[in-house]
């Protein structure tokens, strides 16, 4: 049994405590949150050991693993402090702010021999690994075209919280939500070697965008784009497409293959679910993760770049000259 603590219990930590509880190989033993009153409530509820701060969870050697949950310009910090705890760690998404961090932690816990794990939930979609499946057959011919899109709204406090300012988020839409839409394209399409991108502030209140437009160029030659919103008023369903000279697929309220709808989309949790258990047999069998750190580096790189590209109007190159050309 892997006994578990949560580091951050905020809006997220409940799909995680759930997984924890629908796997029979974790054992919730611990959580983090530095607002008292709401720490033992839920340590009550959840019965867990509290704890006020990261560290004195960390020095609790009865924990075998935790899940970084907190603030996403705190997660290298975090994480970093899990793994040289001996903890093996899964880091909720953006995994780190920017491809160093993240290639940091990748190379800490190589060498320390701990599982280091994105929290990339919506890679373990059964929808996402069987479009994943069927490009990789051949089925679709040459994929040439990939994009990922959701326009949703955000939640008031959401708005004034820590994502909205940059020192704590990252940036805006395109790093929080959109990691998500990319992280799903990189899964499907492999590296990108190329960005261009818009991003705009419609409402306001954030320092950072509320809509961000990514055109890509990857490696294989292939072009794709990702599109974040926090301005609709209504959400739409996460989209993505593929389309291949042979066949196409689309991803919404299930997977499409050529317009036929060939597998269901599964209820939020599920992928969550699927992918506490993948954490599980990292640990305990060995397993290398379907999310990889490695797509989790390259994520982190394009939304790099895709800012850097706002900034500069120019198209930014994220791999050697001369490959991604065709
Ligand atoms: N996979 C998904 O679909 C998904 C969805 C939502 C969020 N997330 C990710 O999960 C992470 C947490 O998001 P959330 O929505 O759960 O945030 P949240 O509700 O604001 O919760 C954040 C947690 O971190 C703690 N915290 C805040 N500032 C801190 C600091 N400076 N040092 C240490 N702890 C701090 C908070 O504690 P106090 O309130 O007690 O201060 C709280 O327990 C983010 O990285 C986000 O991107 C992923």
């Amino acid at each position: 049994m892997i006994k578990v603590g949560l580091l951050g219990l905020g809006a997220i930590a409940d799909m995680h405590r759930q997984a924890i509880h629908a796997s029979s190989d974790f054992e919730l033993v611990a959580g983090f949150t530095r607002n008292r009153p709401k720490l033992e409530a839920l340590a009550k509820e959840w019965q867990f050991r509290s704890y006020t701060s990261v560290a004195s969870l960390l020095d609790d050697g009865d924990i075998d693993a935790v899940i970084v949950l907190t603030p996403s310009s705190n997660h290298h910090e975090h994480a970093s402090m899990a793994l040289k705890a001996g903890k093996h760690v899964l880091v909720e998404k953006p995994v780190a702010l920017g491809a160093d961090q993240v290639h940091q932690l990748e190379r800490l816990a190589n060498k320390l021999q701990r599982v280091c794990m994105p929290g990339h939930c919506s890679v373990y979609r059964p929808v996402l690994q069987r479009a994943k499946a069927i490009i990789r057959s051949g089925r679709l011919g040459i994929p040439y075209f990939g994009s990922s899109a959701l326009a949703m709204p955000i939640p008031d406090e959401q708005l004034y919280g820590w994502r909205s300012k940059i020192a704590y988020g990252g940036g805006g839409a395109l790093i929080d939500s959109g990691t998500h839409r990319l992280y799903q394209l990189i899964h499907l399409m492999g590296a990108p070697c190329q960005v261009f991108a818009w991003t705009h502030n419609w409402k306001q209140v954030m320092e950072g965008e509320d809509v961000a437009l990514l055109s890509l160029r990857f490696e294989s030659g292939a072009l794709g784009s990702v599109f974040q919103s926090w301005v609709s008023r209504d959400s739409t369903i996460p989209e993505i497409r593929v389309l291949g000279t042979e066949g196409s697929l689309w991803i919404s309220d299930a997977l499409y293959l050529d317009g036929e709808k060939i597998v269901p989309q599964l209820p939020r949790q599920d992928s969550f679910n699927r992918m506490l258990q993948q954490f599980a047999d990292c640990i305990l069998k060995g397993t290398l993760p379907i999310a990889t750190m490695q797509e989790a580096e390259l994520t982190a790189r394009t939304i790099q770049a895709a800012y850097d590209s706002t900034q500069t109007a120019t198209a930014i190159n994220l791999c050697d000259a001369g490959q991604g050309s065709g």
